[in-house]
């Protein structure tokens, strides 16, 4: 390990940082923003609580300035009263997921990007929405805040899109073979350190307070302008410029400085075998990805991992579980979202060891299977609080356990599970279609769970407990092992699990458009 290959890794993954930063940071200060929107559009206090998404304990205390607009109640106008309660949710919950909408559009386009100008100046381009975004949302005082938070949040999203597939790329293309699988992992990492800075800064003593929520939220700009500085000095990706550009002399000196020596034959032969494999295996469509039988069920498998993530509702308490301990009956509950944060990272640290050690598909599976028990817990904990007052804490610790067996193994495997499925050749277009899918089903969380909590009340985790076992059964007799095993190994399980009987002829197809590997 290079002093230089740290510093770009380090680089590289202050984008996983924004990454995580845009998901915690609006959870905290949710109800600051809501009334400042309630002031900007003139929506007195007394319509929101006509609805029970509003904070049932929340004093919203506001301060004298700098909204001088005095919140009169619309006298009898009760109509009008739900009607505004309902917009202020549309308009927040679009705050909250128009950053998923973002990063929906986005995911599809990091890879090409990357091959287009380069990883590094990709990352470089890729800043100057993330600087956009972020003063939208420093400056949105100034203006129409809604509007300029939900163009913000959005613009934002486009960046982490970018990002999410740009930094795990640049990063195992620097990283030496024997460190992949470890450095790989620090995408996630930095991931959940940015949720975890964003619920500490988010705090009211902090930024989190009337005065200050929209500097919190424009402090990207910061850390785009650091990244930006910093990129300039990282090596671009010597894997881009040996196999797609073709130019040795360049991928050599770029591969001197980060191995820290100057014989790089070894490293040099097995980027040429890496583009041989490339050219004899032919590039594989979206569309051909979906049409041709013998990658049915490894695309399935790959779409069903991700929506298992996110529909699990992890980001439901990512984006909203101020609120949630909030309903919890949980007297401090922004210290409570820290620690959810705190342990978040904790475990995603376990899962760096654990990864390598056991099966992805195991790990998979206890996981989820752990989280089926704690959304159980947690919605029992709910709905009983009002007759035990300890009901509370069974909820918090509930909710403490599902996010650790989330990053045991359905937070950070599908990302990299995918990738082991596919051979060379379908390898990008099934990537782009499980970043897509995953951001879709971001999206639709971020946009639906304040209704489908209001809509079921306490009783919200009971239906999140049941998609998890779904997923788990599926997982269970769909998905197999990759671990140490060939490509052709993987392949002919998935013909198995796919209940035919007959020879495995897509295993022989697959065999023949790819080479075999062994991941
Ligand atoms: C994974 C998910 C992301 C989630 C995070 C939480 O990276 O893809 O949506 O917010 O884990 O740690």
């Amino acid at each position: 390990v290079t002093g230089i290959l740290v510093f770009a890794v380090f680089t590289a993954a202050l984008g996983s940082f924004q990454f995580g930063y845009d998901i915690g940071v609006i959870n905290a200060p949710q109800q600051i923003i809501i009334s400042h929107y309630r002031h900007v559009l003139g929506i007195p206090l007394e319509d929101l609580k006509a609805i029970n998404n509003y904070a049932i304990n929340s004093t919203d205390e506001l301060p004298t300035t700098p909204y001088p607009m005095d919140p009169t109640p619309i006298p009898g106008a009760e109509e009008e009263a739900v009607a505004s309660a309902n917009l202020i949710t549309m308009l927040w919950s679009l705050s909250v997921s128009s950053f998923a909408i973002g990063g929906m559009i986005a995911s599809f386009f990091g890879g090409w990007l990357g091959d287009m100008f380069g990883r590094v100046k990709a990352m470089l381009i890729a800043n100057s929405l993330s600087l956009v975004g972020a003063l939208l949302m420093g400056f949105s005082k100034l203006g129409p805040s809604h509007i300029l938070v939900i163009a913000g949040r959005g613009i934002s999203g486009l960046y982490c899109g970018l990002i999410s597939g740009l930094v795990p790329m640049y990063i195992g293309e620097i990283a030496p073979i024997t460190l992949r699988g470890a450095l790989g992992t620090l995408h996630q990492l930095a991931v959940v350190t940015g949720i975890l800075s964003s619920q500490i800064i988010g705090l009211d003593f902090i930024l989190g307070n009337h005065d200050l929520w929209h500097i919190l939220l424009g402090l990207s700009a910061v850390r785009a302008v650091l990244q930006s500085l910093l990129l300039f000095f990282c090596p671009e990706s010597p894997r881009y410029l040996y196999i797609k550009l073709d130019e040795e002399v360049k991928a050599k000196k770029s591969l001197k400085r980060l191995r820290g020596y100057d014989d790089v034959t070894k490293d040099i032969n097995e980027m040429r075998k890496e583009r041989e494999e490339t050219s004899s295996e032919q590039k594989v469509s979206i569309i051909q990805l979906f049409t041709s039988s013998s990658y049915r069920q490894p695309v399935l498998a790959a779409l069903m991992l991700h929506m298992a993530q996110q529909f699990s509702g992890i980001n439901g308490i990512f984006y909203y579980s101020t609120s949630i301990f909030q309903k919890a009956g949980i007297s401090q509950p922004v210290y409570a979202t820290i620690g959810v944060g705190a342990v978040n990272t904790v475990f995603t640290a376990v899962s760096v060891f654990l990864v390598e050690k056991a099966g992805r598909r195991s790990l998979f599976l206890i996981g989820m299977s752990g989280m089926f028990f704690c959304a159980i817990f947690m919605s029992v904990g709910l709905v009983l609080q009002d007759k035990f007052a300890w009901m509370s804490y069974v909820s918090m610790v509930a909710i403490f356990l599902f996010v650790s067996f989330f990053e045991i193994g359905p937070g950070p495997i599908p990302w990299f599970m995918v990738a082991e499925f596919f051979s060379q050749g379908p390898r990008p277009a099934a990537l782009a279609i499980a970043a897509f899918s995953n951001w879709t089903c971001n999206f639709i969380i971020a946009l639906c769970f304040q209704y489908i909590a209001d809509f079921c009340g306490p009783y919200v985790f009971f239906l999140f407990a049941g998609v998890v076992l779904a997923f788990t059964l599926f997982t269970f007799f769909k998905v197999p092992e990759t671990k140490g095993k060939s490509f052709e190994e993987i392949a002919a399980e998935f013909q198995k699990k796919s209940g035919s009987a007959k020879k495995p002829e897509a295993a022989v197809e697959m065999k023949f458009l790819g080479a075999a590997e062994t991941v």
